[in-house]
């Protein structure tokens, strides 16, 4: 069956856990970095693709907070290849108008990569085509303990009252200040689960789970979550009756 996708009913956020590079790589008797590089060739070319959807907000899961966890060969590996990323896809970013926006503790990250991360995020900043939001030592009961921090902080300063704390106060405190919601939420791999991701974001998002791991996500892979995606819907706590009317 052809899939044809409706450029008018395409999310606005999607949002994507690139899950399975390791075991992409194993399956074919490699090491697993081999994945994690083959992985960016599939990031470049969802990219792409989002950016001729005409798709405004991609946020990309690329490593969480436990992911500090893994062994510090790979972990730096990640970041070599994170620089690497960054410096070659620069100049692409500018002339397709993509704006990178990084989330997540970027403190704690080598000051290599977070200059990096500066750098182009600077440099990008007026670009209003594509928001890529990148999640790099993210966790969203980390981004959540933050903001209510945050939040407490200034009701204790009195720059503003207890009653004025509601959801539009806590989205402003997130790391995603800027972003809609997410409408579709990918994950690769067969895993079903979030892994700490965007907790508060995905409230009423779509979820898509598909076997196939992330250096095999490719445009194909893409059209089928958004094919999916445009034959469900979306009630939002109402009947099926008031959202056809
Ligand atoms: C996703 O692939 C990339 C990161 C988490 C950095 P994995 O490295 O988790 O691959 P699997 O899940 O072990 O196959
Ligand atoms: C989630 O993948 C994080 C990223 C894709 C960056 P993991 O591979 O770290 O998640 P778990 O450990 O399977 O839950
Ligand atoms: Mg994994």
């Amino acid at each position: 069956m052809k899939k044809n996708i409706d450029k008018y009913k395409l999310p606005k956020h999607l949002a994507i856990i690139m899950d399975g590079n390791g075991r992409w790589a194993e399956k074919k008797g490699l090491k697993r970095i081999l994945g994690h590089t083959n992985g960016v060739d599939s990031v470049k070319e969802i990219v792409e693709e989002v950016l001729n959807l005409g798709i405004p907000y991609l946020t990309l899961y690329a490593f969480s907070t436990d992911n500090w966890n893994r062994p510090k060969k790979e972990i730096g590996t990640l970041m070599n290849l994170l620089i690497k990323s960054l410096r070659s896809e620069f100049e692409k970013l500018l002339e397709n108008n993509i704006r990178l926006n990084a989330i997540g503790d970027i403190s704690a990250l080598p000051k290599s990569v977070q200059n990096e991360i500066n750098h182009v995020s600077e440099k990008t900043k007026n670009n209003t085509k594509l928001v890529l939001t990148i999640a790099l030592s993210y966790g969203a009961r980390e981004e959540l303990e933050n903001a209510i921090k945050n939040i407490l902080r200034e009701v204790k300063n009195n720059t503003i009252s207890m009653e004025k704390v509601d959801q539009s106060i806590i989205n402003k405190h997130l790391y995603t200040r800027n972003l809609p919601d997410v409408d579709l939420l990918i994950r690769t791999s067969g895993e079903k689960r979030i892994s700490n991701f965007l907790l508060w974001q995905i409230a009423y998002a779509e979820l898509y789970f598909t076997k196939v791991y992330w250096p095999d996500f490719r445009k194909k892979e893409l059209h089928n979550a958004l094919f999916n995606y445009q034959n469900r819907e979306r009630r939002f706590g109402k009947t099926s009756k008031q959202i056809n009317i």
